[in-house]
């Protein structure tokens, strides 16, 4: 029997009328480092991405590009598949809404609503914006544009069928307070949380949920004339690909409801209003969790590709590696709120807390084992005064600031706790000067700090593991020791005094050269 706890975490599907950026790049390297950690502390995960295929924007974004919708996304689904393998993004499924295995849930879920009274037939009036898929009444508009982008509204006027979503508005409160009352808040972060509650309270209007003025979508199972208003298509994706509207609901069963729905907090309507209230109406657990980050700024303002400020994921890969990209964005920005990025400061924490901080510790460590340790690695100290040196205590109190600062999501303070311990490490080399007691031939006192700073290297490559796995990987390799993104058991692979002597440690390429611009 499976013991261990579940751990279902998604970020929203993107849409595929554009390529993969920085944005949707960021929300899937955050859900990533989360998915990658809870596997190292013994959780069985299922992380999900995956794309949003169909609507009216995608049509027009086929259209444009003089091809049918189909081969359209099938043209650009490779190129998110990429950019997630070249950012190293663990993800267990990858859903697609032109799939037929989310075409048949989605048509399971119809059934259920209908069954359920819980739809009726309507007639629709008012704007919609294509490029948010939004539907905004006439006094929603600012200057008669839509208020979320600013973008050009159409009239839309709809014979639809409607979900009683205003029938949820008490529901929806009662919800959210329970949660918070059990210390689980559902809407995180708070602000987003009193902007969810505010706009509930002012009042739920029933949504129009079908369409029929174009075919881009999921047609309704008694109605094929209608097609699923995309946004309702796509809320369901994380359920259908738990298997939700199919004969197998072992996966549903596992890891339903959702931890962690990850999602921008330009989204978090649908997924903190309308997503609750339509899994209440089919019977189903809402998620525990939606956690809605900020914006990306360049030069203050929302990259996006109207605005022409994109720069792509390849090209910072291209120049700074995978591993630094991953850390600069999830130490940078603090997740939840606007961060402003820009090449100046990747380029600084680049140099100064890879180059300089981790990179060079462990070259220094490696090029000192191998020059006064013949390459292997020390047994540890027994009675010397280096262990007693603060490094097994900042190394101690490491797991427990990092679980802390991770349940909050704050991967800045999980990775400045890391860097308490890399940090020490190199003053304990600095102030140790294990090249003087090389010099007066102490080997028992070269072999003991050697071991502790190695050590403390282990250790922390542990904790860099679920936001820099390639190089963690490395550096374990370097070390003589096994696979880091394999550890299952987080809490007894990090306790001091793991690393085994007599393995023999490879020195290699600088992990971070230093990048001299800008
Ligand atoms: N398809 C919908 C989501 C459906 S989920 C059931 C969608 N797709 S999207 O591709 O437009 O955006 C996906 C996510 O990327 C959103 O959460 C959005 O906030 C995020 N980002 C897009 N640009 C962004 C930034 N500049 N910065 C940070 N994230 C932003 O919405």
């Amino acid at each position: 029997m499976d013991t261990k706890p579940s751990f279902y975490i998604t970020t929203p599907i993107y849409y595929v009328n554009a390529e993969p950026h920085l944005g949707t790049a960021y929300t899937t390297i955050a859900a990533d480092a989360l998915a990658r950690y809870r596997r190292m502390t013994g959780h069985e995960v299922f992380f999900l991405t995956g794309l949003d295929e169909h609507g009216q924007k995608i049509a027009q974004a086929a259209q444009a590009a003089g091809m049918d919708p189909q081969s359209w996304v099938d043209s650009i689904a490779p190129k998110f598949l990429d950019t997630w393998r070249m950012l190293e993004i663990s993800n267990d499924d990858f859903i697609r809404t032109t799939e037929p295995r989310h075409t048949r849930g989605v048509q399971a879920f119809w059934q259920e609503l209908y069954r359920r009274g819980e739809i009726y037939q309507g007639h629709y009036e008012g704007w919609y914006c294509v490029p948010d898929e939004t539907y905004w009444s006439e006094e929603e508009l600012v200057d008669g544009k839509c208020p979320q982008c600013g973008r050009d509204v159409q009239f839309v006027r709809e014979d639809n069928w409607f979900f009683r979503l205003s029938a949820y508005q008490e529901r929806l409160l009662e919800f959210y307070e329970r949660r918070e009352a059990e210390g689980r808040p559902f809407i995180q972060p708070e602000t987003r949380r009193n902007e969810v509650v505010s706009f509930v309270k002012g009042g739920l209007k029933d949504l129009s949920i079908s369409r029929t003025t174009f075919s881009w979508g999921v047609p309704l199972p008694f109605a094929p004339d209608h097609v699923t208003y995309v946004w309702i298509d796509a809320l369901l994706n994380y359920i259908t690909a738990l298997g939700y509207g199919s004969d197998d609901r072992a996966k549903f069963e596992r890891f339903w409801p959702a931890d962690y729905h990850f999602v921008g907090k330009d989204i978090i309507r649908f997924h903190c209003v309308i997503w609750p209230a339509m899994l209440m109406a089919a019977g189903i657990e809402p998620p525990k969790t939606v956690f809605a980050h900020g914006f990306l700024l360049a030069k203050g303002e929302k990259m996006s590709k109207s605005k022409g400020n994109v720069q792509t994921p390849a090209s910072l890969v291209e120049k700074f590696g995978v591993d630094a990209y991953r850390y600069y964005f999830l130490r940078d920005v603090v997740f939840g709120q606007d961060g402003s990025i820009s090449m100046e400061s990747m380029v600084q924490r680049y140099n100064g807390d890879l180059a300089n901080d981790w990179g060079n510790l462990v070259s220094r460590l490696l090029n000192m084992t191998e020059k006064y340790l013949g390459g292997r690695t020390p047994a540890a100290p027994e009675h010397t005064e280096e262990a007693e040196s603060e490094l097994p205590a900042i190394a101690g109190a490491l797991p427990g600031r990092y679980e802390a600062a991770m349940q909050r999501l704050d991967y800045a303070a999980a990775l400045e706790a890391t860097w308490d311990l890399i940090k020490a490490a190199n003053r304990y080399i600095e102030t140790q000067a294990p090249w003087n007691a090389a010099k007066s031939g102490d080997e028992v006192r070269v072999a003991a700090i050697l071991y502790n700073a190695l050590e403390a290297v282990r250790i922390a490559a542990l904790f860099c593991a679920p936001v820099m796995p390639k190089t963690s990987a490395e550096v374990w390799r370097r070390l003589g020791l096994g696979d880091v993104t394999a550890v299952r058991d987080l809490a007894s692979e990090a306790a001091w005094g793991g690393l085994p002597a007599g393995l023999a440690v490879t020195k290699g390429e600088p992990l971070f050269p230093r990048i001299y611009e800008e």
